[in-house]
């Protein structure tokens, strides 16, 4: 708590509100007693600046591009660490010791397994389902097989059981439910390989075709899902937190989130840029006709992959995406069209006053479909993607949540409907 405080009159009276200062300098006025000391509430519709909770998981600039996960730069994690290896620095606070990680990693293959019975889930959805609906609620219904432990069964304390299960079994799932969509066996987890080749041979090992490990996919699979680990307050991590305030399970909680990613301003965007960026390569490379739809006030389409709520300058996510998919495309000698066009599209953009002016710089989804494509992640597969990445943010959220004894979310809001009507029984309205 700072010294200082922050002065709000209304009309004859001011309020003395204190200022809390974060780890990093930036000041937040505390409101928690405003209602009952003012009897007024603050209206802030879209979160735009309203802080729900402390948190020393993630820390976000948005003016500089700065995303550090656990005190540690997104670049330095993204370079030299495997996905496993910032779970583990998500979940536990601290970057694993070597034991450390070896018992982690595992753990992942001990739990990568479902239940037999579990298998039956995925023949009852329709060829066409979405992997994210199969997703969502096949993990919220891991609760019925594996209930999660409370910090004092778990033998390591916290939700350590829990959270390796889920991040083990959820792969497993995704997977599972990319086989089921092409009508393929399913493949299941192998007790010898790492997180992102057991993924990658789950998807596409086939009985008669086994699946060779491709080094340079694994390490941009691994890359991709580093850099969507935790992003901080954002819509689908608020999802779960708000959720699990209820008290509501894990799984429950990580499901919801998964819904909340569904969509196409969040962890949909990814699948979102490449079907814009097809229809700019089958519409003659007519870039003009898209950047004139997004400018036009009239229209709600937008260009999906630029703009962010809090990054006023490039997301750094982006830059190391971009770099990577220069790199993969040339160690594995691909020719995507796609790629050429994304980039075209942003070097326009990047002149266009209209994006200047609002700095909408290409995030994250930008680039990442790009490279998904390359390694032979199918278009509806890319939101799974995203859900898997952030699996170990969502959880480390919820189980801060957890242990900070947070109270029960739940928003006030101003009522604008009629006040109070006098009823009428049917027979006489007319
Ligand atoms: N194309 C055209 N105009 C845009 C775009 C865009 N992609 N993004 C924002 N704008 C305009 C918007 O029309 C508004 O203009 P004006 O001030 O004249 O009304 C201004 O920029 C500010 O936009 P906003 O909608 O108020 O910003 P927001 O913070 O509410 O929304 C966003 C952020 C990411 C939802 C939005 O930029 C967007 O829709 N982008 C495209 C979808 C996308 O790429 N989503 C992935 C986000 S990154 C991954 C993740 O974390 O989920």
């Amino acid at each position: 708590m700072s010294e200082e405080f922050a002065r709000l009159t209304i009309g004859d009276t001011t309020y003395k509100l204190p200022i809390i200062e974060a780890s990093t300098g930036e000041r937040a006025v505390d409101i928690r007693n405003l209602l009952k000391e003012t009897g007024l509430i603050t209206l802030d519709s879209g979160y735009m600046n309203t802080g729900a909770c402390t948190s020393s998981i993630t820390y976000l600039d948005g003016k500089e591009g700065i995303l550090n996960y656990r005190g540690y730069r997104i670049e330095d994690l993204a370079e030299n660490c495997s996905f496993t290896e910032v779970a583990y620095l998500i979940l536990h606070g601290d970057l694993p010791t070597f034991e450390a990680l070896k018992s982690f990693r595992q753990d992942m293959r001990r739990f990568a397994l479902l239940h037999e019975d579990m298998i039956h889930f995925f023949d009852s959805y329709p060829p066409n389902a979405s992997p994210m609906s199969i997703l969502s609620t096949t993990v919220n219904a891991l609760h019925n097989y594996y209930p999660e432990m409370n910090e004092s069964e778990d033998p390591y304390g916290g939700y350590t059981v829990t959270a390796a299960r889920l991040l083990a079994k959820t792969r497993t799932i995704a997977a599972f439910s990319y086989k089921k969509s092409i009508g393929h066996p399913l493949v299941y987890p192998s007790p010898r390989m790492n997180y992102c080749e057991n993924f990658l041979n789950m998807m596409f090992d086939r009985p008669n075709l086994p699946y060779k490990i491709i080094p340079e996919a694994v390490s941009a699979l691994n890359k991709l899902l580093i850099l969507h680990a935790d992003h901080e307050q954002n819509c689908s991590t608020s999802t779960v937190r708000l959720v699990g305030s209820s008290g509501a399970n894990l799984y429950a909680s990580i499901s919801s989130g998964v819904s909340a990613l569904w969509g196409p301003l969040h962890g949909g965007a990814n699948q979102a840029v490449i079907e814009m960026l097809e229809n700019i390569y089958a519409d003659n490379k007519d870039f003009e006709k898209y950047i004139s739809k997004a400018k036009d006030k009239n229209d709600p389409y937008r260009l999906t992959g630029f703009g962010h709520r809090v990054y006023k300058t490039f997301d750094p996510r982006a830059k190391i995406i971009k770099n990577a998919c220069d790199d993969i495309f040339e160690i594995l000698d691909i020719n995507d069209p796609l790629l050429d066009i994304a980039k075209e599209l942003e070097e326009r953009v990047s002149n266009d006053q209209y994006f200047i002016e609002r700095n909408l710089y290409p995030n994250v989804d930008f680039y990442s479909g790009i490279i998904y494509r390359a390694i032979g992640i199918p278009t509806n597969m890319f939101p799974v993607m995203f859900a898997l990445g952030r699996l170990p943010g969502w959880i480390a959220q919820w189980t801060e949540m957890k242990e900070d004894r947070t109270r029960i979310g739940r928003p006030r809001q101003l009522y604008i409907g009629h006040p109070q009507r006098e009823f009428i029984a049917i027979k006489d309205r007319g």
